[in-house]
């Protein structure tokens, strides 16, 4: 499909007008946003759900028989069941409503390392996770006494799945995986590393924060035992994101905290637990943050993950070919399947200065490590700058992105 046909498919001015925040100016130009891995923007439908929700819907929920507690559970609850449907999950109670995908990994890593982790056991990680698919693991293994191994990388930024076949052992007692690298944009084959862990019986966890607003994900098809995602890079709120959890995983596993919802009977010798997904939702949850989410999953669905990954997947070759054509710069991962993140650094410059002066022309994009530590040493490089582009970005923010790379470049070199 032409580059046309694509912006039209996904109406592309349409879209930019749902998010009132891209109308910004930001240092006296208008503001081009590059940053949506780290967060991104909320449409108007987002905006004004949750205002909504707090304006005629608010009670606790769970709790009342009154009518307005009981309209604001059947809202939380319908967010629930949206969450299902975007992941293509088999049942609502598989839906665990949590913080964002690193409460999501903790809760996991915390419950299943009490009972399942012990001295000897290995977790299976690889070296290009967020520092929130890393740590969790650390803190259990460190309780455990069980050992961390990780996967290595190509100089691609291509999990080496010789290396992943060769780790695999009985000794494995689980497998944490990112779906797509938030530095270096790498797709990994999440599918095949599940099928081949499950050969040996061993479950997977897909961190899923990257892949949740660029590809159609589908839980069962994946065959994925615990998928995370958050719902700020979904063009949700922040304060809400999602542990989906196989049932009979999520039945096998302790409870992570303690306290209101969560359980069945209290007495001062024993506690029983609610049953799913109540036994993992202790307290008041955040049911506006639910509701918006579910308002933003509806949005996505509604132009379409296919519209929207072609859309994403033609700015990024478009922004490659013009970062290509720069002098000194090296793009950092360079797999062959790639979402819509471009790291790079470029010969004689720190990527502070580049980000700065980036700033100064209204154009954001991050830099430094992007919570992945030791995938900088393993390029031996302290940081990156990367743009990261959404279904709100078109060609005109890639040209004034390159066109204000190569003013700081003329200033800094
Ligand atoms: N994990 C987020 C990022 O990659 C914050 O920027």
């Amino acid at each position: 499909m032409s580059t046309t046909a694509i912006a039209e498919a996904l109406q592309i001015d349409q879209v930019r007008a749902d998010f009132p925040l891209l109308s910004r100016e930001m240092r006296g130009h208008p503001l081009v946003f590059l940053d949506s891995a780290a967060s991104s923007q909320k449409p108007r439908v987002v905006l004004e759900t949750i205002d909504h929700y707090y304006r005629y819907q608010h009670a606790n929920v769970h709790r009342g028989v009154y009518t307005l507690s009981q309209e604001a559970t059947e809202a939380y609850e319908t967010a629930r069941a949206k969450v299902r449907r975007f992941l293509n999950a088999a049942h609502n109670r598989e839906i665990i409503f949590v913080r964002g995908a690193t409460e999501g990994i903790n809760l996991v890593s915390s419950s299943f390392g009490r009972k399942y982790l012990k001295e000897g056991d290995e977790v299976l990680i690889t070296a290009m996770e967020h520092h929130s698919n890393i740590v969790p693991w650390q803190m259990a293994c460190e309780q455990s006494g069980a050992v961390l191994k990780v996967v290595p990388v190509n100089e691609r930024g291509e999990l080496q799945m010789d290396d992943f076949e060769q780790l695999l052992s009985e000794r494995t007692k689980i497998v944490a995986v990112v779906h797509v690298s938030n530095t270096l944009g790498t797709i990994n084959p999440v599918e095949e590393i599940i099928a081949r862990a499950h050969k040996l019986d061993i479950p997977v966890l897909v961190d899923g924060s990257q892949a949740a607003p660029h590809l159609q994900v589908d839980v069962q098809a994946l065959d994925a035992d615990f998928y995370v995602f958050s719902g700020h890079k979904v063009f949700g709120p922040t304060g809400i994101g999602v542990l989906y959890g196989k049932e009979k995983w999520l039945h096998a596993l302790p409870p992570y905290q303690g306290g209101g919802e969560m359980i069945e009977t209290v007495t001062f010798e024993k506690t029983t637990y609610n049953e799913l997904p109540h036994k993992f939702e202790a307290g008041t949850p955040n049911m506006a943050g639910a509701i918006g989410l579910g308002a933003a999953l509806d949005y996505v669905e509604r132009l379409g993950q296919a519209a929207i990954g072609r859309h994403e997947d033609e700015l990024l070759a478009y922004a490659t070919g013009l970062l290509e054509a720069i002098e000194g710069l090296r793009i950092i991962g360079t797999a062959e399947r790639k979402a819509s993140v471009i790291s790079f650094l470029v010969e004689g410059t720190h990527p502070y200065d580049v980000g700065t002066l980036l700033d100064k022309q209204g154009i954001a994009v991050r830099t430094g490590h992007h919570c992945t530590q030791p995938l900088m040493d393993r390029y031996g490089i302290p940081g990156t700058i990367r743009a990261s582009f959404a279904l709100y970005n078109d060609r005109s923010d890639i040209d004034r992105f390159v066109a204000g790379l190569e003013r700081a470049l003329r200033m800094l070199r």
